[in-house]
């Protein structure tokens, strides 16, 4: 790597800012098999990209370095074990090129919300680096970078409803008529960790106290084709709420007061323990977010719709 081929590397990249726009993702619906020896449990789920956002700008750099606003400010470590530097790594050394930029986050996505906020800004760092760096990579290829760095993060690449198996990594899109979906999203006071969810979920199961496995997502994606929100409303499961219950029982409360105020359905989201509601129409969605507000169930409600996109340059 010598200066001449760095000045045509910057020739090739972008010479300003790069700004990525990436969604934080439900799973409408979370079928967890059994735990693999890798580790890992088998997935059967459906991925929903929603409109609560974080934004990532990459700028060109001397070293590679990473700033943050927002959600989680101060909480969140930004050394090599953050995934949006992790990401930048794994792309250069994908790439072969330095590891170069100013990264800065703005986050809105909550942490350890069980809403793939960390995998969320490990997709904006790729597709903001590749820009930034001119690596120009397919998404395919990022997304193949992205499976490495967590399961969530190659949906979060492509974005919309997706079916995810293996552990989540494998992605394909679902194809269904545009429908909008509304959402109330119920944030918690506190994270929920994701590994831990996991193990509690193998605990249960041992012990005969877990629900019944989801299996098929067969009724799931019949209920999408249908675009009635009460038929969605009915479909919706997730095998991890158990778990999620079991460590944070007060969300039963939270999803109770939503169902009550008028929600069609109230599932946690992936691991929780924040909590998202399925509503009739955006100002179902609205009134049951201040009712959600005022209950003082959740620290915040916000609402949000999908699906939407990926993570896109904005
Ligand atoms: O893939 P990711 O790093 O986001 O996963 C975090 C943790 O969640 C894993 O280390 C594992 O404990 C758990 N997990 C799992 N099965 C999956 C995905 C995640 O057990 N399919």
């Amino acid at each position: 790597w010598g200066p001449d081929d760095e000045d045509e590397q910057r020739r090739r990249g972008a010479s300003g800012p790069v700004r990525v726009r990436v969604p934080a993702k439900v799973n409408l619906h979370l079928g967890v098999g059994p735990l693999r020896p890798d580790g890992y449990h088998e997935l059967n789920t459906v991925y929903h990209a929603i409109s609560i956002h974080d934004e990532l700008t990459a700028r060109r750099g001397d070293t590679l370095t990473l700033t943050m606003e927002g959600e989680g400010a101060g909480e969140l470590a930004l050394d090599d074990t953050n995934l949006a530097i992790r990401a930048a790594r794994a792309l250069a050394g994908y790439a072969g090129v330095p590891p170069h930029a100013r990264l800065h986050l703005r986050k809105q996505i909550p942490l350890a919300g069980g809403l793939a906020g960390g995998s969320a800004d490990a997709a904006a760092a790729l597709v903001a680096c590749d820009a930034l760096w001119g690596t120009g990579l397919s998404r395919d290829e990022l997304a193949r970078i992205a499976a490495d760095l967590g399961s969530d993060v190659p949906f979060l690449i492509h974005g919309g409803t997706a079916l995810g198996t293996g552990r989540g990594e494998s992605v394909s899109p679902v194809l269904a008529r545009p429908t909008t979906w509304h959402w109330v999203v119920a944030v918690a006071d506190a994270g929920l960790s994701t590994p831990v969810a996991y193990r509690e979920l193998d605990r249960l199961r041992e012990a005969g106290a877990a629900g019944e496995p989801l299996g098929s997502t067969d009724a799931l994606f019949a209920a999408l084709r249908q675009r009635d929100p009460r038929v969605l409303a009915a479909a919706l499961g997730n095998d991890l709420q158990d778990a999620a219950l079991a460590m944070r029982p007060s969300l039963a409360g939270t999803l109770k007061a939503g169902e009550a105020a008028g929600a069609l359905a109230g599932i946690v989201s992936g691991s929780g323990p924040t909590c998202v509601f399925l509503a009739a129409d955006a100002a179902d969605a609205e009134r049951i977010a201040v009712e959600l507000t005022s209950a003082d169930v959740c620290r915040e409600a916000r609402t949000a719709h999908g699906p939407v996109p990926g993570a896109r340059i904005v």
